[in-house]
């Protein structure tokens, strides 16, 4: 790569260093932040040489903070190599996740609005460093994001030293699809000024002083995508429902022709229940939301999203690699935000969005876990799913009736973990239909989920369960 086509500014071009002498600037206990929002636009040749030094026998441990979850470069190579002892607010990586569950490394799982505002509110301490990937460094020093944009934002402005990775396999021609637009901390909060996803209401790039990056590292590693699944008989069911949920909204007039801007969670039941709108007459659709998948080109291509807004573009490799080649038509449709403001509950609950979320399990009364197999080992954690669910106009959660080939039961008396409370779920569907619980008491409540949702094998034992607990049960609002 020629440094001078992506670093425009002659002091930061001379900064311009190996990775090996990058990584040397970590400390032992440093508290760093990343780039990165799902596998797309994190840093990678940073950690992979920091992840040698520690094989190598350096005592290195941080706390580490990215958007949500970033790439194996950062999420598996410095879990490998015992660098990472806290990661905040978000994984979806094996083996970081079964170090968590073994308890070797720290997690809190944090909605993901909260975390800027956490981070400015210095509840992790100082940052120490910021480590971000951009396409480029403009002449004033200004750091044009790649894939995502996560919480680079904030980390650079907060972090004492920055170092910029600079990724020639991220196209230049990327710049202008970003929205940088920062919220103060409050007293001093103003109204976010966004009334329509297609919005701009900000700047392309990251601003950062010259002066507080401390290096630069030129890279040519891909963001680490992965595959989408195949979607399979239960998602497209899934999906018909949903339809025809929404289809009866509109005829009801509760919703309009082109309904509220949609947010679809991460998985592949949402990837699949997102991508079944394109055999739905619904049309001129809008998108605000955390993550683009797949699904979101495809209705874009079908012309039935209009425009997508959103921090990060998850994508599967071949469709990544069709955006990077396509972009001057996907650009006047796609923006990408900081997650302060792709999650925020202003935002959200201003635009009334329709948001379709992933359960592991629901509870006959309507509660969540999305998080936590058995109440206790953690899968990935409540991303934006909470901030997206308590705010939307409506919030939908999505699950298959049954799990582990039918054996287990999804829906359930009472949920092993909350994480989305009765007050935060309006409507719940699985393959065998819709629970419209808006207006109902936990009673009716419970009798419309375990007739609509419920799997035929594990019906009779769920009536049987209430049956008993209204019998039992002193009180009759919530009998358990
Ligand atoms: N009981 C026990 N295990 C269950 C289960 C249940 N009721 N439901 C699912 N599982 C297991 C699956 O068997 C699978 O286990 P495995 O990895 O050992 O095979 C695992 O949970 C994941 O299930 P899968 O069907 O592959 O789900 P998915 O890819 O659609 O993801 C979530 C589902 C809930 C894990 C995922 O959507 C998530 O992390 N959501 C929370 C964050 C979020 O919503 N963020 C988006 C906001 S924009």
């Amino acid at each position: 790569m020629q440094t001078s086509q992506r670093i425009h500014n002659p002091s930061i071009a001379e900064k311009v260093v190996s990775a090996q002498v990058a990584a040397a600037l970590v400390a032992d206990g440093m508290v760093i932040a990343t780039s990165g929002f799902t596998p797309a636009g994190y840093p990678k040749a940073v950690p992979l040489a920091l992840a040698e030094r520690a094989k190598k026998g350096e005592k290195i441990g941080i706390t580490l903070i990215a958007g949500a979850s970033v790439g194996p470069e950062i999420d598996q190579a410095l879990v490998d190599a015992g660098v990472i002892k806290r990661r905040f607010p978000y994984q979806n990586s094996k083996a970081l996740r079964d170090a968590i569950n073994k308890g070797e490394i720290e997690f809190a799982d944090i909605h993901l609005s909260h975390l800027p505002v956490w981070m400015k509110n210095g509840y992790f301490g100082e940052i120490d460093l910021a480590i971000v990937e951009a396409t480029q460094i403009d002449e004033q020093g200004r750091i044009y994001p790649t894939t995502s944009v996560g919480i680079s934002n904030i980390a650079v402005d907060l972090a004492k030293r920055v170092i910029v990775e600079v990724n020639s396999v991220q196209p230049l021609s990327l710049a202008g699809i970003h929205d940088i637009y920062g919220v103060a901390k409050a007293p001093d909060t103003r109204p976010i000024p966004l009334t329509d996803p297609s919005q701009r209401i900000g700047v392309p790039y990251i601003s950062c002083p010259p002066e507080k990056i401390a290096a630069v590292v030129l890279t040519d590693i891909p963001d680490s995508t992965s595959p989408v699944a195949p979607i399979d008989e239960i998602s497209e069911k899934i999906a018909g429902h949903l339809t025809e949920f929404l289809r009866n909204e509109v005829s009801a007039g509760r919703l309009p022709r082109n309904l509220r801007p949609l947010q679809s969670g991460v998985g592949s039941v949402a990837n699949a229940v997102l991508g079944g709108l394109i055999r739905s007459d619904f049309e001129h659709l809008t998108v605000y939301s955390e993550v683009l998948q797949d699904s979101v080109l495809d209705l874009i291509d079908a012309g039935k999203v209009d425009f997508a807004s959103a921090t990060s573009l998850t994508l599967s490799p071949e469709r990544l690699e069709d955006f990077y080649k396509n972009l001057d038509r996907y650009r006047e449709k796609i923006l990408l935000r900081p997650q302060e403001i792709s999650n925020h509950p202003e935002v959200i609950r201003r635009l009334g969005l329709i948001a379709m979320n992933t359960a592991i399990e629901a509870d006959v009364y309507g509660n969540v876990n999305s998080s936590h197999i058995g109440g206790t080992r953690l899968m990935n954690g409540i991303g934006g799913s909470g901030d997206f669910a308590r705010n939307a106009g409506i919030s939908v959660f999505l699950t298959e009736s049954t799990a582990k080939e039918g054996l287990i039961s999804s829906i359930v008396p009472a949920v092993t973990h909350v994480d989305h409370n009765e007050h935060s779920v309006q409507v719940l569907v699985t393959e065998q239909g819709v629970a419209d619980l808006r207006g109902l008491g936990p009673l009716r409540r419970a009798r419309t989920i375990i007739d609509h949702c419920a799997h035929p094998n594990f019906k009779s034992m769920l009536e049987s369960y209430l049956y008993q607990a209204c019998e039992r049960s002193k009180y009759k609002h919530i009998p358990l």
